[in-house]
């Protein structure tokens, strides 16, 4: 099941990783998370590696606000 993204102050799609931020390109919360991780620390980098924020634009307030939350590294 495709999860469209929906922002707004009573959701937050970034809560599940697994949930498609950017439908235009398929991105992740997960991913981007990933991304934010390994030291990517701006939109512009997070599109570059991933396409998302590219295409219509309306998953950039979702990738910004998963830049504004503290990393977590993903567990060994
Ligand atoms: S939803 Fe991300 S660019 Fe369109």
């Amino acid at each position: 099941m495709i999860k469209l993204p929906v922002y707004n102050t009573m959701t937050d799609p970034s809560s599940d990783q697994e949930n498609i931020i950017c439908t235009c390109t398929g991105t992740t919360a997960a991913k981007v998370n990933q991304l934010i991780a390994q030291g990517l620390d701006d939109l512009d980098k997070i599109a570059s590696a991933t396409g998302a924020s590219t295409g219509c634009g309306s998953c950039d307030i979702i990738i910004l606000d998963l830049l504004k939350k503290p990393v977590h590294k993903p567990q060994k």
